[in-house]
């Protein structure tokens, strides 16, 4: 598999509110839509790499119901190839998502059902996929014991290791240590090094500490103003890449890390692989949903053509 793309992570159901505002404790508000789809980390990433041109292979556990269908045909439909197992002695998570009517931003409550469960010994039952990876990725939706194991074996066998580090967790400067790739927001840069971000000279400085802790290069996704990319020997900003109004900007990091790993994974530079996240990124809050908000090949080879 030299090209191949492994994910590890969790899929939910997304389950999408849209109001002006979210209730209050004890309140009850009228919303003015609602929208149920495919949706997790983990699984927004495959998808969007798969849809970018990857080939993917998803690792993660599902229950055996119908989120479990809707994760298994969402896969199918986007030619992720699923390294999953079904158990029937708890759920296919589900989260509960906030999005404000004026600006498409969100607030989320996940809760990953059976996928909370994954363990270092699972990872073990996938190690060779794992290990034969050209790039992998994960984020911390799964306990973290099973994404530290999963880069440990993908750094063991010579991949390109991403950590996509949301939701926000400590992480070990071990651990850290294993990535090559590190792509928080601002929220979860704050989190791991303790500076707040609010700029770009911010984030610089975020970055250089999470390389100071053992990252490869550190990536601060800055939602509008692009991206803040750090190797120790440039310091690189890249802008947000516009493709229409803003819709929803749930999955945007997913996209950007899915369309991240997809051009890693074909050979691009460092810096052009962050572009065509950028892109992925720029399209996805362009649409409604997660998963199903993923553009293609095509339509992100237009937009960058474009731009
Ligand atoms: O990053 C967006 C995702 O976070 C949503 O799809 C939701 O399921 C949560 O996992």
């Amino acid at each position: 598999m030299p090209d191949s793309i492994v994910i590890l992570g969790v899929f939910v159901a997304d389950t999408a509110y849209r109001a002006e505002r979210p209730p209050r404790m004890g309140e009850t508000i009228m919303g003015s839509s609602f929208a149920l789809g495919p949706g997790g980390k983990g699984s927004n990433q495959a998808v969007a790499a798969a849809r970018a041109g990857g080939k993917v292979h998803f690792v993660s556990k599902l229950g055996k119901d119908t989120f479990a269908d809707m994760a298994l045909k969402t896969w199918k439909d986007a030619g992720v190839i699923a390294a999953v197992t079904q158990h029937d002695d708890s759920y296919t998570g589900a989260a509960y998502i906030f999005i404000e009517e004026s600006s498409g931003n969100n607030a989320i409550i996940i809760c990953p059902g059976i996928a909370g469960t994954i363990s270092p010994e699972d990872i073990e039952a996938q190690a060779d996929l794992i290990a034969g990876a050209k790039v992998f990725i994960t984020q911390l939706e799964q306990p973290l014991p099973a994404a530290r194991r999963a880069l440990e074996i993908a750094r063991s066998g010579g991949a390109i290791t991403v950590l996509n580090p949301a939701p926000a967790a400590e992480i070990a400067p071990e651990m850290l240590a294993l990535c090559d790739y590190v792509t928080p927001n601002e929220t979860e840069a704050e989190e791991l090094t303790g500076i707040r971000v609010s700029g770009l000279e911010d984030a610089r400085k975020a970055a250089e500490d999470l390389r100071q802790r053992g990252v490869g290069t550190a990536i601060i996704t800055l939602g509008e103003n692009g991206v803040l990319f750090h190797d120790g020997q440039r310091t690189e900003h890249v802008p947000a890449i516009f493709a229409g109004p803003v819709v929803e900007t749930t999955g945007a990091g997913d996209a950007f890390n899915g369309g991240f790993a997809a051009a890693l994974s074909r050979g691009s530079a460092p810096i052009d692989a962050v572009r065509f996240g950028c892109a992925t990124a720029g399209i996805s809050v362009t649409r409604a949903g997660t998963a199903p908000s993923m553009p293609t090949l095509a339509e992100i080879e237009a937009l960058l053509a474009r731009n």
